[in-house]
C-alpha cells in the first residue's frame, strides 16, 4: 500500500500551494482515479507520488516505510501526459531498452504485445507513431520496469473511443497486480473499470464515493471487433 500523508507542495514560483494537505492511500489490486479541471494540480500529484517533485510537506510510505524521492522513482512507473516529450530512444526498439541493455528482440514484442502494439517494428521513430500508439509505447517501457506503483496521466486523452477502450481494458487487467493511479479530466470514461477515486479542487482532495456515469450510448467501452 502506497500513502501519502498530509502532503503540500508549495513552489517557491507559484503564488498559492498546488497541494495542500494531500492524504490518500493507492492499494495493490486497485485502480484509483484523481480527476480535476485543468491547472488543479493532477501532474504535480502524480510528479510528487512518483519522486520527481519534493513535496514542502508530508510524508510518503510504501507498506509503512518512509521513502524518500530516490526510493520512489524505483517504486513508481509514471506515464506521462505527453510521452512523445520524453523519448529519449531514435526508435521504439532503443526506447525499450533504456535500462534494459540484454532486451532481446523477442523480449521487446512481448512488451509491445502486453500494450496491444504486437507486430510494430522495432525499427521505427517514436514520434512516428499516433498519440494512441506512443502512449502504450511508453506504457509498455514503464511494464519493463515492472513498477509495484503504476501512475497514468491522462491516459486517454486525445484517443478515439476505440483506442480508449482497449486502454481501459488494459487498465483493469494491469491494476490486478499494483496499485494504479489514473489521473484525468474526464472521470466518467472510466466508470465501470476504477471503482473510487478523489476530486482534486483547490489543492485538496475530496473523495468521490462512485465515478459520474456517462450515458448508456456512449458505454460500455469494449474492444471494437474488426
Ligand atoms: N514548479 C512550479 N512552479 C510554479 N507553479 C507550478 C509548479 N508546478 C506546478 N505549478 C502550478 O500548479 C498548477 C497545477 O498544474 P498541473 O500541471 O499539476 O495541473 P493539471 O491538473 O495537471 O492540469 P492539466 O489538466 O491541464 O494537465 C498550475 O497552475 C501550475 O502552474
Ligand atoms: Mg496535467
Amino acid at each position: 500500500m502506497l500513502e501519502l500523508r498530509n502532503i503540500s507542495y508549495h513552489p517557491a514560483s507559484a503564488v498559492a500551494p498546488v497541494l495542500c494537505s494531500v492524504s490518500l492511500s493507492l492499494a495493490v489490486g486497485r485502480a484509483s482515479l484523481v480527476a480535476g479541471r485543468s491547472g488543479s494540480g493532477k501532474t504535480t500529484l502524480l510528479e510528487v507520488i512518483s519522486g520527481l517533485a519534493d513535496p514542502s510537506s508530508g510524508q510518503v510510505l510504501w507498506e509503512g516505510e518512509l521513502l524518500n524521492s530516490r526510493q520512489l522513482r524505483w517504486l513508481c512507473g509514471l506515464v506521462f501526459q505527453f510521452p512523445e516529450r520524453h523519448f529519449l530512444g531514435l526508435s521504439v526498439g532503443q526506447e525499450l531498452k533504456l535500462g534494459h541493455r540484454r532486451l532481446t528482440a523477442e523480449e521487446a514484442q512481448a512488451a509491445l504485445q502486453l500494450v496491444g502494439l504486437e507486430g510494430l517494428s522495432l525499427q521505427q521513430a517514436p514520434e512516428q507513431l499516433s498519440g494512441g500508439q506512443q502512449r502504450r509505447l511508453a506504457l509498455a517501457v514503464q511494464l519493463l520496469r515492472n513498477p509495484k506503483v503504476l501512475l497514468l496521466d491522462e491516459p486517454t486523452a486525445g484517443l478515439d473511443w476505440a483506442v480508449r477502450g482497449e486502454i481501459l481494458e488494459l487498465l483493469a487487467a494491469l491494476s490486478q497486480e499494483r496499485a494504479v493511479l489514473v489521473v484525468s479530466h474526464e472521470p466518467e470514461l472510466f466508470s465501470g473499470v476504477i471503482d473510487g477515486g478523489w476530486r482534486l479542487e483547490r489543492g485538496q482532495l475530496e473523495p468521490l464515493s462512485t465515478l459520474p456515469t456517462i450515458g448508456k450510448t456512449m458505454a460500455p467501452l469494449k474492444r471494437t471487433q474488426p
